[in-house]
């Protein structure tokens, strides 16, 4: 299937593109040159700059930090800052994330790393879950989301001393956005020091960005003319390629902070300096297929049996795009392993999914090393290819595609869509290959597609997202012209014009764009997206049935709340699971009767796995809940009010929230003859009737409501399919009375 390596030299990695590679390159020769003795101690390689880096974070206001994924940026850095006493007088190191899991799998490694439970002097937060303890805690790991909404409650972040934003070079929604915010936070703070770690790819931008705050930043300019531990003329960029700074233990301990606006105790500083972690990167062969696949997780699979069949050493790492796939792959791969077990082949094989709603004790599985004499296959989504670390990987398959975000602006529409990755990040995923020894990458495509169709880098996610929330968000701090913000690179103005029209028909924004005290207010502090916040506020102040929402909130929040089809022996087990909840109202009464058939079984673990549901799901949601419900009642709401088995009430608490999302079926394709779902499963977005090219919406097969097809519904969420379908998830029938009712400005009456 794939050609000959020995064809294909000129295409081995690290060769054959752009300088990234080539630099990987350069890092294995220079580790093999690398003498024992100057090898680091617990061997990452960011021990070798621990010293200067610990000087150019006292020295400067901000420093970007570059190097290879694994050797030890996120594990290590804020651990070096604890204990060069930036987390003395009640001060912590925030590290923050752009993903959920991995704050929280990080969290758990540096805690047992340094010998304490996580909870303690290593904490974690995540949305809707806090593990930390403001006496105890130094040293948190958060998603970058989690440090946004932090700023609403304290925007100086004041009790940091030193905030890591890792992963810069992902370009998350909300990394983008806290760079900006944090840049502004720097001028009224001088002592906050910032350590932002990024790939190559991003450098110069990061630079540039931070670079220019000081230079404009008054107070920065301040506090180094006033004396602080910096020195005034710093050139912006101290690059040290190896040189070893003296640590100046002394200048954290004058109590004198002139120039920082806060009192703290430590001096100000300017300037951005970068280190550069030397990199010790074995080189990786990158293989193609002769002909492209029509199923790449098919394909994925063949590929692994395969490298087992050669039967040596190595464990294999396996990205697909989503949760399904992972799954369905793992269970493809288990029946080979039963298979090959008979075989006389030294290693066992063992796969293991890692995706991000996955439990903490199988996350475990697919992070911790494998027996002696069983090849681990760790099966997942793109979560693995910077944030998570998987030690002994030897050989990557890489099905070239990923699952992210898109963004209609013309609509307004966010959607999930698996597109093909970018050429960076195959080679990001490609270098995981090389960590323990020369390996393998095998990319489930031919070159010649490869090339053509993949582009150079990912669209930064700030392009391609709905942005109504971050923009509610933006305007609770005070950050009212969005256009004129510090961006690093700025949104879309479209977007941002339909982010902001969606808040106004929200109530969240008045005539001016101002949030009103109302409704804005209230829902800038939910931790919730704008219209499931909405649907909420309007259960809970006019349509009492707050309990309800709450719950449907928790449920809808959680990854999951059926369990996987390969949980309880396939889709059609699934599927009659889930129809003894059915509802004719759609997913979200369903969804209510799973809760309390959940609650009358006592929340039982056996019915829950015996009823097609995913109990993890289930008492995460109660958790999500019972958050919300606190939140609430800090708001001074009422939040006992039930509809009592009314749920006309709940629909239309709904649809105060979601009715930018109402669908009509469409007459016009039905087929009467059609057998498929095709034809007689086409829908159109309500407030965009108008002639040009409709979008192409239908109901997602996991829908309670996939086979009746309502005249009127409302979606939460859609997800794009390779033929152009937007499939609509979490749906729910309701009345057209009530669209012209609830969203008069949106909705007339015909
Ligand atoms: O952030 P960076 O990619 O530079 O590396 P890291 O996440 O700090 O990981 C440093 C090293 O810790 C990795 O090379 C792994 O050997 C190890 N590690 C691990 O074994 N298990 C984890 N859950 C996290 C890290
Ligand atoms: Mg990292």
């Amino acid at each position: 299937m794939f050609q000959k390596p020995g064809s294909l030299s000129k295409a081995a990695f690290g060769v054959k593109f752009d300088g990234q590679q080539q630099q990987q390159h350069h890092g294995t020769a220079a580790a093999a040159a690398e003498p024992a003795a100057k090898r680091p101690k617990n061997g990452l390689p960011v021990e070798s700059v621990r010293r200067e880096l610990l000087y150019l974070v006292e020295s400067h206001a901000t420093v970007v930090v570059v190097g290879e994924t694994g050797c030890g940026k996120t594990t290590q850095i804020p651990r070096f800052l604890h204990e060069a006493g930036w987390t003395a007088d009640g001060y912590q190191v925030v590290c923050t994330q752009p993903r959920r899991v991995a704050a929280v799998s990080i969290a758990q490694r540096v805690a047992d790393e340094m010998g304490v439970a996580v909870g303690t002097t290593v904490g974690y937060g995540v949305r809707f879950e806090d593990a930390s303890n403001q006496a105890t805690t130094r040293i948190k790991y958060v998603t970058d989301g989690l440090l946004l909404r932090e700023m609403m409650d304290d925007p100086l972040l004041t009790k940091y001393s030193v905030i890591m934003v890792d992963e810069a070079h992902e370009r998350s929604l909300a990394t983008d956005t806290l760079l900006g915010l944090l840049k502004k936070v720097q001028r009224r703070r001088p002592d906050l020091r910032l350590v932002i770690s990024s790939a190559t790819l991003e450098v110069d931008r990061l630079v540039a960005f931070f670079d220019s705050s000081t230079v404009r930043g008054k107070a920065a300019a301040a506090a180094a003319a006033g004396g602080g531990g910096a020195p005034s003329r710093t050139p912006a960029v101290v690059s040290i390629p190896g040189r070893v700074y003296p640590v100046q233990h002394g200048a954290r301990q004058s109590s004198s902070s002139s120039g920082s606006s806060s009192g703290r105790r430590w001096r100000g500083a300017t300037g951005t300096a970068v280190v550069s972690i030397p990199g010790r990167v074995y080189p990786v062969q990158v293989h193609y297929l002769l002909d492209n696949c029509s199923d790449y997780v098919q394909a994925a699979v063949q590929t692994v049996v395969d490298i087992h069949r050669e039967d040596v050493p190595g464990d294999v790492l396996v990205f697909l795009t989503g949760q399904e796939e992972v799954e369905s792959a793992v269970r493809m791969l288990d029946e080979e392993a039963r298979r090959l077990a008979r075989s006389r082949l030294q290693y066992k094989l063992m796969a293991a999914p890692m995706y991000a709603g996955l439990p903490g004790a199988q996350q475990r599985l697919a992070l911790e090393p494998a027996a002696r004499g069983v090849r681990k296959v760790v099966v997942a989504t793109n979560i693995a290819e910077t944030s998570l670390t998987i030690e002994g990987i030897v050989y990557v398959v890489d099905c070239c595609f990923v699952k992210q975000r898109a963004y209609n602006p013309i609509v307004g529409l966010e959607s999930l869509l698996v597109a093909p990755t970018s050429k960076a990040s195959c080679m990001q995923r490609a270098g995981r290959a090389g960590r323990v020894r020369p390996g393998h990458a095998f990319r489930l495509c031919t070159e010649e597609s490869w090339q053509q169709l993949l582009p150079k880098a990912s669209v930064p996610e700030m392009q391609r997202s709905d942005l109504a929330g971050l923009l509610l968000q933006l305007k609770a701090l005070g950050i009212d012209n969005i256009m004129r913000f510090d961006w690093l690179a700025p949104p879309p103005a479209e977007a941002a014009v339909r982010g902001l029209e969606l808040l106004h028909a929200l109530g969240a924004l008045d005539g001016d764009a101002k949030l009103t005290p109302s409704t804005g207010t209230l829902l800038a502090e939910l931790p919730l997206e704008p219209q499931l916040g909405a649907a909420l506020l309007a259960a809970a102040t006019r349509f009492g049935c707050c309990q309800e929402l709450l719950t449907l909130a928790g449920m809808l929040s959680v990854p999951a709340v059926w369990a996987s089809p390969a949980a309880v022996g396939g889709k059609r087990a699934l599927e009659e699971a889930k129809a003894k909840f059915a509802a004719a109202e759609g997913d979200l009464v369903a969804f209510l009767n799973v809760h309390r058939a959940w609650l009358e079984h006592g929340k039982s673990h056996r019915w829950s796995s015996r009823n097609g549901i995913h109990q993890h799901g289930m008492l995460r949601a109660a958790e999500v809940s019972q958050q919300l419900c606190r939140k609430l009642k800090r708001m001074g709401l009422d939040t006992n009010s039930s509809c009592e088995g009314d749920v006309d009430k709940v629909l239309k608490a709904v649809t105060a929230g979601l009715f930018m999302n109402a669908a009509q079926f469409d007459h016009t394709e039905y087929d009467p003859r059609a057998s498929s779902d095709a034809g007689s499963n086409v829908y159109r977005l309500l407030r965009h009737m108008q002639p040009g090219r409709p979008l192409k919406l239908r109901i997602h097969a996991s829908s309670v409501l996939a086979r009746t097809r309502p005249q009127l519904l409302l979606f939460l969420r859609c997800q794009q399919n390779d033929e152009g379908w937007y499939e609509m998830q979490a749906v729910t029938a309701v009345e057209p009375d009530w669209l012209t009712e609830l969203a008069p400005g949106v909705f007339q009456k015909l």
